[in-house]
């Protein structure tokens, strides 16, 4: 398979929170991994901005240690890491205050593509913004890089939208899902718009439900502090597991092009149904072989936060009235698998006379194993009638495309990329960003007012046996977690 690497255009890349845990493990990593392929033009310069006081060596040093931890890739040859320090350099900054503001500015250079990642905390958006625009940082075609948390609830994320648009053009804006960078997410697109086969099916007419399945093995690991603040809800479903729905519900956009494509997906969020108590379910683990619970973990013995949710969703519009999407996400499960499975409708009459109970079944796993199987039906071999059986149509992207297939692009590599070429398509729009608050916010508040109480499982497990309950009162199964 040939790549087709097409270098971007020089660029200068803040990144505010350079010493964070998001740069060390993503950001820097993933820098590298893109000037190993060549996408990095030999102009492009990354500059790291924190708090803490160091010089440009210091920095080096520190970089070429996430590297080394995070991974640079098998097109990296030795001696590339090198080059690649090069490019880079320090800046100590007060976010709050004046301090470093003018050293950074006698840094940038003109003429050449200017991006500041935020990658700090949301309450600093505001302050980040403003200094950009007083110390002189920026022009019409600088861009921002935000990561979520983008809110907590509606109220905050309108007022983040706001902080960020008193300086800002939406344009200029990219708020990041780092599940649309995701190489499977994308082939979600590819799949249903790049073939005549699935879209004319793609419909409450043929379709008899969709699951979508992100299950981890982690728990909430150093995290608990912001985690016990936000649960399942807030951290997974309002964001990843909602783009993943908009990719699979949404009407095909006219084009592969930012609004085009952001336009159908807020259609989509819009028409979601409002949820019914009885239609999700909240869990939190137990320990169990996978060792502490919940609530040791975040070191509160009365905490009630989810680190599990499933959900009954209705989207109401004439494509897909009728066909529900059942949507789950948790921590500490039996497997890490995030999976898209489209159960297609049974036959309306068979000619076999063996029942009609075959299903269609196409299953676009995401994570790990990337690959796609349809679940197909044919004759049972030899002798002795017509007896019909469901096999699978598999491939595995490994399998079908080699190396390349086999190590996708980190998610964070594509973004990145995306911001300096100024494509928006995978990026969240702030009216997005507040539709799905608007969605989530009752669920939580109903929560909140009815008192409840999570549902204990088994780390390690499938989630609660509630789960299992909202589907077998459809009479219908959740696919098995499994890697
Ligand atoms: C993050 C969440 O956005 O996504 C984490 O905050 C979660 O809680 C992570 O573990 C999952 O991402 P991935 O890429 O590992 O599926």
């Amino acid at each position: 398979m040939v790549s087709r690497v097409i270098p971007v255009d020089p660029f200068d890349l803040v990144i505010f929170g350079g010493t964070g845990d998001l740069a060390r493990r993503k950001i820097l990593p993933g820098l590298f991994r893109r000037y190993c392929a060549g996408q990095m033009p030999d102009e492009a310069r990354v500059i790291g901005a924190a708090r803490s006081e160091m010089d440009t060596a210091d920095y080096r040093n520190f970089v070429a240690e996430a590297i080394r931890e995070f991974g640079g890739g098998r097109a990296c040859e030795d001696g590339t890491l090198a080059d690649f320090l090069k490019r880079l350099d320090y800046v100590a900054i007060d976010a709050k205050g004046e301090g470093g503001w003018r050293d950074l500015a006698k840094r940038m250079r003109p003429k050449v593509v200017r991006a500041f990642y935020f990658s700090v905390g949301p309450s600093l958006f505001g302050d980040l913004a403003e200094r950009l625009n007083t110390h002189g940082l920026t022009d019409d075609g600088s861009r921002i890089v935000v990561e979520k948390p983008f809110g907590r609830d509606l109220g905050t994320a309108r007022q983040l939208n706001r902080d960020l648009a008193a300086f800002f053009d939406e344009s200029q804006i990219y708020r990041i899902d780092h599940y649309l960078g995701k190489e499977t997410v994308q082939n979600l697109m590819a799949v249903r718009f790049g073939n005549m086969l699935f879209e004319p099916l793609w419909n409450s007419q043929y379709v008899d439900h969709i699951q979508i399945t992100v299950a981890e093995t982690v728990g909430v690991g150093g995290r608990g502090e912001y985690y016990d603040r936000s649960g399942a809800m807030r951290d997974m479903v309002q964001n990843h597991l909602m783009q993943l729905l908009c990719l699979i519900a949404m009407e095909p956009p006219s084009r592969f092009e930012h609004d085009a494509v952001r336009d159908e997906k807020l259609k989509v969020i819009r028409a979601l149904d409002p949820v019914e108590p009885h239609h999700i379910v909240r869990g939190q683990y137990e320990p169990g072989v996978e060792g502490a619970g919940y609530r040791e973990a975040v070191e509160d013995a009365r905490s009630r936060t989810e680190s599990y949710v499933a959900l009954k969703v209705g989207v109401s519009n004439w494509r897909w009235a009728g066909t529900p999407f059942y949507v789950r996400t948790g921590k500490r499960l039996r497997a890490r698998m995030s999976e898209i499975v489209v159960v297609f409708k049974e036959l309306n009459h068979s000619i076999f006379g063996d029942g009609k109970d075959h299903q269609n079944v196409l299953s676009i796993r995401l994570q790990p194993n990337e690959g796609i199987t349809l679940r197909v039906t044919i004759k049972e071999p030899g002798p002795g009638g017509m007896r019909l059986v469901d096999v699978p149509l598999d491939m595995t992207f490994a399998d079908a495309l080699g190396p390349e297939g086999e190590d996708p692009p980190d998610a964070y590599e594509r973004l990145i990329m995306d911001v300096i070429r100024g494509n928006q398509t995978l990026f969240m729009r702030g009216d997005e960003v507040e539709a799905a608050w608007s969605w989530t916010d009752p669920i939580i508040a109903g929560w909140e007012a009815r008192g409840e109480v999570p549902k204990p499982y088994m780390s390690g497990s499938e989630g609660p046996g509630d789960a299992v309950q909202l589907l077998a009162r459809d009479r219908r199964v959740w696919r098995e977690v499994k890697a």
